[in-house]
């Protein structure tokens, strides 16, 4: 089986090719899997990556990758929407005119984060800034392509997910390394959402691909198309996030000036950003744990602060703070 996962070294993309080195481990002989990096294709030159996917005639297609620089987006607008609308756009025709599976990701961005409901996958997206609206259509042009071609071999899900940790840049880290040598922070406490694990993401992803029955060769699960929200579950506020990663990192052992109590709580108007942020990143999951149980896989989603502490503990651990 041919699998092509886009933007591998990105934290989610990271994630997947730890994930297949353990997935697939003793069955490498059943699959062939190319990693696509920005060394092997420049994404917004969309003839290239469709000369790859000619070439190599993928049955699976992941999109790890993403412009994901929320504030530089407001002004590198063209940059944005080619690849978080145009790329997927063209996975999409791909998936659907050749009869492959397409794996994709979006954010909690697509909606505007008024009031405090969780957002189901229906509610109607209405993003605030260019860096969600070009995700937004990203989204509606997947399901344009697969509208427009009914090939029972197509499938699609677009995984909408919300702050992503993992091996790379993330707000988890920049607050550890903050805390090291500053006695004192300020971090807004009046947005809410739900810290993801990029590594947990890439492994539920996987379990809703790929159905590895020990005693046949591997196969892709049956699994409707269509929008899921996947976040673990509870909920936390950014402040609430730094406090979590601040108590874990010192019990973890970590050499850090900062204490959780001197973490101020501001709102976010006191810290204003040129990209507007949802206030409420709060996302429904039950549609995606219905389908995961339909497909007979057990789904029982983590509390975002138990995987919060795995990943701080590691992180501390690998002196990586
Ligand atoms: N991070 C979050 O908090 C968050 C929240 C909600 C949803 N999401 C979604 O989750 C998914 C994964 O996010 P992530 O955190 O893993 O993102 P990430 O770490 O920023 O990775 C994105 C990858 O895409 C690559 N890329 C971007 N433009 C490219 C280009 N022109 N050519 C080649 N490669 C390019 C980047 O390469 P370079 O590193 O070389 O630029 C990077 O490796 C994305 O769909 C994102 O929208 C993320």
């Amino acid at each position: 089986m041919k699998i092509l996962v886009i933007g591998k070294d990105g934290q989610l993309g990271k994630a997947f090719q730890k994930e297949f080195l353990s997935l697939f481990q003793g069955r490498l002989s059943e699959v062939d899997i190319r990693y696509i990096g920005r060394q092997d294709c420049d994404l917004a030159d969309l003839g290239a990556l469709e000369k790859i996917l000619e070439d190599f005639q993928p049955k699976v297609v992941i999109n790890a990758a993403a412009y994901t620089a929320v504030d530089k987006a407001e002004e590198e607008v063209e940059l944005s929407f080619a690849i978080n609308a145009a790329l997927p756009g063209l996975l999409a025709k791909y998936a659907a005119v050749n009869g492959a599976y397409l794996l994709h990701y979006s954010t909690d961005y697509v909606f505007d984060g008024q009031g405090s409901i969780f957002y189901t996958e229906d509610h109607p997206v209405s993003p605030l800034g260019i860096y969600g609206k070009s995700k937004a259509e990203g989204e509606r042009l997947i399901l344009e392509a697969f509208s427009k071609i009914k090939s029972s071999q197509a499938h699609y899900a677009i995984f909408r997910t919300s702050w992503v940790y993992g091996d790379g840049a993330n707000f988890i880290r920049t607050i550890l390394r903050l805390a090291k040598d500053r006695p004192e922070l300020k971090v807004i406490a009046d947005q809410f959402g739900v810290p993801t694990s990029a590594q947990w993401l890439a492994e539920l992803s996987s379990d809703f691909m790929f159905d590895l029955s020990p005693d046949s060769s591997i196969a892709l699960r049956n699994f409707p198309s269509g929008i899921y929200h996947a976040v673990p579950a509870g909920e936390t506020t950014w402040h609430g996030l730094a406090c979590k990663a601040v108590d874990i990192a010192k019990v973890a052992g970590a050499n850090l000036l900062l204490e959780a109590i001197n973490i101020k709580p501001i709102p976010a108007t006191e810290y204003p950003l040129p990209a507007p942020r949802p206030m409420n990143s709060r996302m429904s999951t039950q549609k995606l744990q219905k389908a995961l149980e339909g497909l007979g896989v057990v789904s029982q989603f983590p509390q975002w602060d138990l995987l919060v502490r795995d990943y701080v503990s590691e992180l501390t651990k690998n002196q990586l703070i």
